[in-house]
């Protein structure tokens, strides 16, 4: 009502327009005296009502209300009416903070009630199980590979991966003119430093560490400046084989592979060796078994050879045994070196071996 109309009224009728004034405003919370439940009001429209609320009891009761207008008004009416007047004030003001008041707690009791239902645990609904990782296919290898060697009783060496040149080459017998010292071939990374090409570098290490009579395997990542293709990564698996001991010769060396193959690959699995050159070993082979698909008659996997190549080996060449300080005369040895990766290749049916590093989850999720 205009503050100009309200001069016209008498105190008693401006009483009676602050009651019709606030009905008029409270009649659309009415209906939630009784509670929120059965009004059908969802958790979002009571937490607007309740703010609502708020403002209509600021509205309603406030400083510049019409019931605090009234109020003022108690102490200007003639004394005789005064009482009388005052207590009409109170009622209507009680009435007006009774009927919020109600509402007011209705709300609040059917927000709480909706938060804990919406939080609420179902304690007995089937828990979401975290997702398991799992071993990488050249992990789960080289697991399989150290479990046959440590059944024939090789202990594991693990090692570094940057070299300096004497263990790169100087202590294999590698000569000075060898292309494999050549930055075209190995990654060098400061002058005489070079991430180790081929794990036979392990073989020294491990007869410094140990002495020898001594049987190890040294499984390890190796890298070379090699163009990536179906069969050549930069970055490969190998393990490498060291057996010395006294009177150790190349029978050994093809009953341990034979025995080796398999024990990975079936008990009719062959071996093969051809002569071959490596400058650590004297005599040297190249290992190849008989196909664990076709068995030797020829299929895809073996590229209709019957065979696939293992890796290289050898007898341990006197030069190197004397960079260790270890008696040709009374010890002798054989060594291997096998290429994980293309063994992993094979065994799985990949046809490529870049397959196992471009880390496609979707690629290596198949293998757990
Ligand atoms: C060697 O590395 C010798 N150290 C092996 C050896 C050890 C001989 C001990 C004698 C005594 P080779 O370069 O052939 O040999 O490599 C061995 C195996 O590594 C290969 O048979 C092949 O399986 C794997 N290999 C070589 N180059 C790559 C490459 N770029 N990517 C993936 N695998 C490779």
């Amino acid at each position: 009502m205009p503050e100009d109309d309200k001069k016209n009224l008498s105190p008693e009728e401006q009483v009676t327009a602050a009651r019709e004034a606030f009905e008029q405003e409270f009649e659309r919370f009415s209906r939630f005296r009784g509670g929120v439940d059965k009004t059908g009001a969802t958790l979002k429209e009571a937490e607007t009502l309740q703010r609502e609320l708020n403002d209509l009891r600021a509205r309603q009761t406030g400083k510049k209300s019409a019931l605090a207008s009234v109020k003022k008004l108690i102490g200007r009416v003639a004394p005789e009416a005064r009482a009388s007047f005052g207590q009409r004030v109170q009622q209507l003001e009680s009435e007006i903070s009774g009927l919020i008041d109600e509402v007011e707690v209705a709300l609040r009791e059917f927000t709480l009630a909706a938060k804990v239902e919406r939080e609420r645990i179902d304690v007995t609904l089937p828990g979401r199980r975290p997702r398991r990782g799992h071993l990488h296919p050249i992990t789960l290898l080289r697991q399989q590979i150290e479990d046959v060697f440590v059944a024939l009783g090789y202990a594991v060496e693990d090692d570094r991966e940057i070299e300096t040149e004497f263990y790169n080459f100087d202590a294999l017998n590698i000569a000075e003119s060898h292309p494999v010292r050549h930055p075209a071939d190995t990654f060098y990374t400061t002058n005489g430093i070079a991430v180790k090409p081929q794990t036979s570098t392990v073989q020294i290490h491990a007869m410094q560490r140990r002495g020898v009579p001594l049987k190890v395997i040294a499984p390890g990542r190796v890298f070379r400046r090699d163009t990536p293709d179906a069969t050549h990564n930069p970055m490969f698996f190998q393990v490498e084989g060291l057996c010395v001991d006294r009177a150790i010769t190349m029978a050994h060396l093809k009953g341990t592979l034979e025995e080796f193959v398999r024990r990975l690959f079936g008990p009719k699995t062959r071996t093969r060796f051809r002569p071959s050159y490596f400058p650590f070993t004297e005599p040297s082979a190249e290992v190849d078994y008989s196909c664990f698909k076709c068995g030797g008659a020829g299929c895809n996997i073996c590229k209709g050879s019957g065979w696939i190549e293992l890796g290289g080996s050898g007898m341990v060449h006197p030069n190197v045994l004397a960079t260790v300080s270890v008696d040709a005369e009374e010890f002798t040895g054989f060594a291997f070196g096998l290429g994980i990766d293309r063994m992993c290749a094979l065994m799985y049916g990949l046809d490529d071996i870049r397959l196992l590093f471009e880390n496609d989850v979707r690629f290596l999720e198949q293998f757990d």
